[in-house]
Parts: structure tokens; sequence; C-alpha cells
């Protein structure tokens, strides 16, 4: 069911159940993070291996420090600078978070979500919510409510509609165990954002270094149809024959090729505004009768760095890392 009653929401997450939840990022799908059975219905329902563990939402920095053994000077930065907002930082976890929660890894990956509903909700329970994103295991993740009852609804009690996410991409992933610390998933707040409150940092987005052991599982494919990441002109020359069957779809940037089955993310070429849009645009053409979906990298700036590495997920048929989601 998808509504927008708080109360109903906080009532199930109470009982244990889970229940997926907007943020500006992605849709969530939440439960207490201090109930290790309410947290197992979350992979349960996401098919999602336990070995890949779950970022902690909380509704403060100050709730944050409750359930971590230490806070470095760089992430109590970031934290100041962006939370709420697109950023998870991995720190040492208290031992009230259940190791499930970080499939037995010593660090917890924790955020504060920038979504007045959410933050409404977090500021009425007495317990933070793990909350992966609400897509089945391997496919792109939710933007929309009507994304989460598409593939989960018949799985999850309730969807707390609070309309569409602003960000539409995934939060950026920051550890401190090295020095300077390391980027591990590029998403809404970027580099370029992080280095100039806390200098350079490394990026290390690539599973094979990844702080968890690899190599476990085979990537999905996500979306369905087959990705083309390239020179769009060039590949509509190439798949000339699918195109003129009405079998090519193209997701661009900013240009209209003139193909029937076409979304433009952004016509005045905005990096927000296309990473508001890959999302939902990629499951619309995964939903058409198409044999490829033809795109193209973005600038390589700012959020575009995390748009052209979704891109790039999407062609490798690809939505998470050996070890774990995006
Ligand atoms: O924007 C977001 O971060 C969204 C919204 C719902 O908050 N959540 C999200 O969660 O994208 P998920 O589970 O789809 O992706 C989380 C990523 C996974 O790649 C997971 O392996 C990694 O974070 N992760 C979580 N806890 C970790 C930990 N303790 N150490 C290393 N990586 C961790
Ligand atoms: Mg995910």
């Amino acid at each position: 069911m998808i509504g927008t009653d708080i109360h109903a929401a906080k009532l199930l997450l109470e009982a244990g159940e889970p229940v997926a939840i907007p943020t500006e990022t992605v849709y969530g799908l939440a439960a207490n993070a201090f109930n290790e059975n309410a947290v197992l219905k979350i992979f349960l329902t996401k098919n999602r291996p336990v070995f890949d563990p779950l970022i902690v939402h909380t509704g403060s920095i100050e709730q944050i420090t409750t359930l971590v053994t230490g806070m470095p000077e760089t992430a109590r930065c970031l934290a100041q600078q962006f939370m709420p907002g697109p950023l998870t930082l991995l720190l040492p976890k208290k031992d009230v978070i259940p190791d499930l929660v970080t499939s037995g890894l010593p660090h917890v990956a924790v955020r504060v979500p920038n979504h007045p509903l959410t933050l409404q909700l977090l500021s009425s329970l007495s317990f933070p919510l793990a909350a992966p994103s609400a897509n089945p295991f391997g496919y792109v993740s939710p933007t929309t409510a009507q994304h989460v009852q598409d593939q989960l609804g018949e799985k999850i009690p309730y969807i707390l509609d609070g309309g569409a996410c602003n960000i539409g991409i995934e939060s950026t992933i920051i550890g401190f165990d090295t020095m300077p610390p390391t980027v591990y998933r590029m998403g809404g707040i970027s580099i370029e954002q992080i280095e100039a409150v806390i200098g350079k940092v490394l990026v290390q987005t690539h599973s094979s270094s990844n702080p968890r052991a690899a190599g476990m599982l085979k990537s999905h494919y996500a979306p369905r149809k087959k990705v083309i990441i390239g020179n769009i002109p060039q590949l509509l020359h190439r798949f000339s024959e699918e195109n003129r069957r009405g079998e090519v779809g193209v997701l661009s940037f900013m240009h209209d090729y003139g193909c029937p089955k076409q979304v433009i993310l952004s016509a005045e070429g905005n990096l927000n505004q296309a990473a508001g849009r890959l999302f939902a645009a990629l499951r619309t053409l995964d939903s058409l009768p198409l044999s490829v979906i033809l795109t193209e990298p973005v600038p390589d700036v700012f959020i575009g760095r995390a748009i052209n590495d979704r891109l790039k997920r999407a062609a490798a048929g690809q939505t998470h890392t050996e070890d774990g989601e995006w």
C-alpha cells in the first residue's frame, strides 16, 4: 500500500515490519536497525545476500555518535557540512548494531537522509533505520513510490510516498581507514564538494579494491536490456537496421538525436537534473520492446562522475560490485 501516513509507517516499523521510505537519493527499504529479525526481512524481501551490508539512517549527527565508537576529524567536518544529505560515512560500530546489519564487518555505514517525511519519521522513532535501496537485488534503484510498488509492492506492507527523489542517485560512501580517506561509491555529494572540505581523497570504486572480500557474486543484468555507451550518432549508424524496426532506444544527455524512443536527461545540460531523471529513464526504456539502449557519457565532473559510473555499470550489465550493491 502506498500512502503518506507517517504514523502508520511508525507503527509497522515498531512492530518489526519493513517499510519503504523516501530519501533525497533513492527510496529505501527500511527496518528497525536494532532488531535482527526485522533486518532479516529486508534481505529476504530484496533477495539480497546477507554478506552485503546495509546503511543505517538516523535523524541527526548526534544520533550517529551513539552508534559508533569514534568519528575522525575529517568525518566530523564532512558530517557538519553535508548532513542531512547524500553522504554515507563508514565508521567503527558499537555493539548496539547487530552483525547482520554490517555483514559482520567492524564498520557501520551511516547517513542522515535529507527528506522531510523521513526525518519526521526518524524523529518519532526510538531506533535508527537500516535501509538498502528498495529494489530487488541487482536492479536499478527506485526514485518514486510507484517504482517500489511495481517491483516490491506485494511483499511490503507500506510504502511511504514522499514524491520523486530530488537527487535521484545514491549517496556517496566514504571511509576513513586510509590516509587520505577513500570514496568507495560516487554519489550525490561530488568528489569536488568533498575535497573542498577535507582536501584530496582517494577514489576506489572498483569492486576488486573494495574493503570487503570480493568475488562472491556474478554480476546481475540491469537494466535487463542491453545498454551500449558511446558516440550516439555512430551507434545509431551501427544499429540502423534495428532502428528501422523501432527496436532502438536512446538515452541522451542533452541532444535530440531524432530517435522516436529517446529520453533526453536534461535539454539544458544540467547535470543535477540529469541525475534526478537517470533511473526513471532507464526504467522507462527498459519497459519498452527494444533490443538495445544506446547512451553516452555526460561531462565527467561533479555529479556527472556518479552518472557516468551508473551508466558504465548499466552497460556492463551490472548494478552492483562483486560484493555489494552500488
Ligand atoms: O542513497 C543511499 O545510500 C540509499 C538510500 C536508501 O539511503 N541506500 C543505498 O543502499 O544505496 P544500498 O544497500 O543499495 O547500497 C549500500 C552500499 C552497498 O554497496 C554496501 O555494500 C555498502 O553500501 N555498505 C554498506 N555498509 C557497508 C560497510 N559497513 N562497509 C562497506 N560497505 C558498506
Ligand atoms: Mg542499492
